[in-house]
């Protein structure tokens, strides 16, 4: 399994992975508008050149913003989302801070990003909707 950044050739592959992994998915589109994004940075996690997993942050004004991560439901719990964050991470040396929401149900992606350091400091009511929900917002100080 290499990670490795994401380019415009990836985006087809990764809007039907997201349709696996989330019910508000995000389409070829978007991942295409994301590519050309200045702030953005994706990797994705590929196994034999098939798309297992992605991620990504944007960087705005030394702050990072988690976006998304997502890993391929028959390739979960092999610490691939976790290999992705570290890449996330790496990338935000020079912010001061990262930030991301998570669904506050989500209790996989709050155990994964509680082990890689992140804390929960606010919570922002139904900011999910399909289903409405709250957001936990979750912050990493220490780069
Ligand atoms: C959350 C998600 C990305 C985790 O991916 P993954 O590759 O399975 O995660 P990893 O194998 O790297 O696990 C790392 C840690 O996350 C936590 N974790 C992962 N899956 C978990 C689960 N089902 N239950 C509890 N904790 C879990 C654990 O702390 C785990 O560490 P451990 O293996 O030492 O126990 C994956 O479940 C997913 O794609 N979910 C759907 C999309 C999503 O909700 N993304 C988050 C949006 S904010």
């Amino acid at each position: 399994m290499k990670i490795v950044p994401m380019t415009t050739e990836d985006a087809k592959e990764l809007a039907v992975l997201d349709q696996l992994c989330f019910n508000v998915p995000w389409s070829e589109k978007s991942f295409l508008e994301e590519t050309e994004n200045p702030l953005a940075t994706y990797f994705v996690a590929k196994e034999d050149e098939k798309i297992v997993g992605y991620g990504g942050i944007w960087n705005v004004s030394g702050e990072g913003q988690i976006t998304n991560i997502a890993v391929h439901p028959e390739m979960r719990k092999k610490g691939i989302a976790s290999k992705i964050l570290k890449e996330l991470i790496s990338c935000a040396k020079s912010c001061e801070k990262i930030f991301l929401e998570v669904r506050e149900s989500n209790l996989a992606a709050i155990c994964l990003y509680e082990k890689h350091g992140f804390e929960k400091c606010g919570v922002r009511k139904n900011f999910y909707h399909s289903p409405v929900e709250n957001g936990i917002i979750m912050i990493r100080e220490e780069m």
